[in-house]
């Protein structure tokens, strides 16, 4: 907080919420008001009439952080609506609250469902897929995983400088000691190694 009681980074802010016309990359620690910033970004774009709900489109990770961000929209629609400046402003805002059920505000799987079903042939996939839930896509990630390990364990042994760069050597490792489930140890006569295994983005 600077002295005149306002955030350091006040201009970043004001610049997220206002700098409607340039395209801005914001990187941030957790808690620290990305998606109150997003959200006020998108009411100035509905509020001034540069974009409508049918035409913008907002993405996480999850169904969670899709959730709060629609609700979230929604109260500060509503409250720009009581104080719009211009009848203009409070038909946007009025458009808005419409449009909001229907607008593209989801997760990046959802949003990648919905272009694949619009075109499947083009995609060419089964246009009845469906995506499949959390649990089930870890366990699909699992599987995969396992598999790919697996058929590069049996390549490296033919060719070993590729294990070499897949797997990381804790600089403590015990002996036959695994860190957790998904630690895993080469075979007896390598060094005690953990996988450095990708996580899931979800
Ligand atoms: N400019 C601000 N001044 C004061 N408080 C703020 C500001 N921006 C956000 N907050 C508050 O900080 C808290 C976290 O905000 P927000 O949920 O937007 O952060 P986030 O970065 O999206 O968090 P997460 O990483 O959990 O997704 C909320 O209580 C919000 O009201
Ligand atoms: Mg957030």
């Amino acid at each position: 907080m600077s002295e005149a009681g306002q955030l350091v980074d006040h201009e970043a802010r004001a610049r997220i919420a206002n700098d409607l016309d340039s395209t801005l990359v914001v990187e941030a620690a957790a808690g620290t008001g990305k998606t109150t910033a997003l959200v006020e970004r998108i009411l100035s774009l509905l509020r001034t009439g540069k974009a409508t709900l049918r035409t913008l489109v907002a993405v996480t990770f999850t169904e969670k952080a899709a959730g709060e961000m629609k609700l979230r929209l929604r109260t500060e629609i509503e409250k720009a609506r009581s104080k719009a400046s211009s009848p203009a402003e409070q038909q946007h805002l009025n458009e808005a609250l419409r449009q909001l059920e229907a607008a593209h505000i989801g997760t990046i799987h959802a949003f990648c469902a919905d272009m694949l079903r619009e075109r499947p042939v083009e995609a060419k996939v089964d246009p009845l897929f469906e995506v499949a839930s959390e649990d089930e896509s870890e366990r699909l990630y699992d599987e995969a995983f396992t598999r790919w390990f697996q058929a590069s364990r049996a390549c490296s042994v033919a060719r070993p400088a590729s294990a070499i760069r897949m797997v990381r050597v804790p600089r403590f490792a015990r002996p036959g000691a695994t860190s957790s489930s998904s630690a895993t140890s080469l075979p007896r006569t390598s060094a005690p190694t953990s996988i450095a295994r990708p996580r899931s983005t979800r």
